[in-house]
């Protein structure tokens, strides 16, 4: 559960070659995306090693300090970046992998907790395979071939149960929000993360969407309001990290990934509610604030690490490209915040891919794109890389693809499909259980985590 920070594994300083971009790109031309998407997602799957024998498959090489950069959450990630891949390039190369990978880790009670991780697992860990999980079901990923699988929307819902059951646990001034870490002998237990709640309340918003189920909405909605009432997004569309389950004071640092989960959610609100204003303000706000606050320069930036003395520890290295897709999901949901979204998310992913120069190939990318970035840490090239860049690509690819924005009524809910339905979220739903969010991207704030407790 302690994710220690990146300076305590080895690293070999690269240095920037002096040979320019072997990576064409033109940002204002489709094909030119996919092509480059194409060469950045096959030096990805070189990281993947999980078709090995003797490897696991679904998670890239970990976890830290020894085996490897990756967290048990960075798999989730993997196959949701992939699965965007497929859906807005067409390209069906990895089919194959995703559901294998993805298949592997759901766990014997479906519900992503696989035993070997199941003793240091957070919300936020297992929200991000959630999202993926339902990424693949409304993308039409075919379902695991194993007779017993459940499929992917099925997985999302378990997910969403369990996740709705533990926050009604939490107690107090912020009951109703998760806690980071699921298990109470962990360190995290105590504190209620953004990352966490965020990732449940987009999976929660998206999954009333995709099966047009009130009572989800309704969790989703109470999920947001919970999370402006203990301070972790302010009237500025601030979004700030947790709090202490004594519900005291907020760790004010803004990590990227967390404002993409909320915007998912939040497009996904506006759409589920058919336009209503309420949603429609917090989308706006969230994309100003969030374009404000993490593209200095138009180019993404996790600024609580980049810019700043603290090194960024590899989790922190891939939440750019969570933020990209955030903001590339939004766009499709909601069309009239696609004037403000798509000209940032081009010029940040062409400064992205500018950086895929490195290696034999000449195209290897590397995590840092702002120019101001100030990086010590030399542990630029690999799979985060790779994961950030190709999610640049994907969420301005996302602009002419349609989308999650309709749905395609897959299992569940009425069936019904196009837009049709559930304005405002009524009915049933145990009307007290908040709703707890969760989100995607596993927390793991590392050695920083530790010293951001020691603040309080
Ligand atoms: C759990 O660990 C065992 C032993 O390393 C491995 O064979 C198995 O594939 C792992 N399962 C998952 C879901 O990672
Ligand atoms: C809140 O939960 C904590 C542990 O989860 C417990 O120790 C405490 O007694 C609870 N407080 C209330 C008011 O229920
Ligand atoms: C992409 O996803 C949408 C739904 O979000 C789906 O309708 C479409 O068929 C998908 N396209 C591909 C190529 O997977
Ligand atoms: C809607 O979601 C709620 C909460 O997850 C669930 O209990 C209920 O069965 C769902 N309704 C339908 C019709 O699927």
């Amino acid at each position: 559960m302690v994710r220690p920070s990146n300076s305590l594994l080895g690293r070999v300083l690269l240095s920037a070659p002096a040979v320019w971009a072997a990576l064409d790109l033109d940002i204002n031309n489709d094909d030119s995306i996919k092509k480059a998407a194409a060469l950045v997602a096959e030096d990805l799957m070189g990281y993947y090693n999980g078709e090995k024998p003797g490897e696991i498959p679904g998670l890239l090489p970990g976890p830290p300090p020894n085996s490897g950069d990756y967290y048990w959450w960075t798999g989730g990630l993997l196959w949701n970046t992939l699965i965007d891949y497929r859906n807005v390039t067409g390209d069906a190369k990895y089919t194959d992998s995703i559901v294998k990978g993805m298949a592997w880790q759901t766990g014997q009670k479906q519900d992503f907790m696989p035993a070997n991780y199941s003793l240091d697992m957070t919300n936020s860990d297992q929200a991000v395979w959630a999202n993926a999980a339902l990424a693949a079901a409304m993308s039409g990923l075919p379902k695991p071939s194993s007779p017993d699988a459940a499929d992917w929307l099925q997985l999302a819902r378990n997910v969403v149960t369990e996740q709705s059951l533990r926050a009604v646990n939490s107690n107090g001034t912020c009951s109703g929000a998760l806690r980071w870490a699921v298990l109470p002998m962990n360190a995290g237990y105590n504190y209620l993360d953004t990352n966490s709640n965020a990732g449940h309340f987009a999976l929660a918003a998206a999954l009333a969407h995709e099966t047009k189920n009130d009572t989800l909405a309704k969790q989703a909605a109470s999920g947001y309001e919970l999370m402006t009432k203990i301070g972790l997004i302010d009237d500025k569309f601030n979004v700030f990290d947790g709090i202490r389950d004594d519900c005291k004071a907020v760790n004010q640092q803004q990590f990227s990934q967390n404002a993409g989960l909320l915007l998912t959610g939040s497009a996904y609100m506006l759409q589920q509610t058919n336009g209503d204003e309420t949603w429609k303000k917090r989308v706006d706000g969230l994309v100003a604030r969030t374009l404000e606050v993490f593209f200095p320069n138009g180019v993404a930036k996790e600024v609580a690490c980049e810019g700043s003395t603290v090194d960024c520890v590899t989790d922190m290295k891939l939440f750019k490209g969570m933020l990209h897709r955030g903001l590339g999901v939004t766009m499709q949901l909601a069309p009239h915040a696609k004037d403000k979204i798509l000209p940032v998310l081009k010029t940040s992913a062409a400064a992205a891919a500018r950086t895929c120069a490195n290696g034999k190939d000449q195209r290897l990318c590397s995590v840092y794109w702002a120019s101001n970035s100030n990086q010590k840490d030399g542990a630029t090239l690999g799979a985060a890389a790779q994961l950030d860049v190709l999610n640049a690509l994907n969420s301005v690819l996302m602009a002419s693809v349609q989308s999650g924005g309709s749905s395609s009524g897959a299992a569940g809910g009425s069936g019904g499909n196009g837009d049709a339905g559930a304005a405002g979220a009524k009915k049933d739903g145990p009307g007290s259980m908040g709703t707890a969010t969760s989100v995607s991207t596993a927390a793991v704030f590392g050695g920083l985590f530790l010293g951001v407790m020691a603040l309080f």
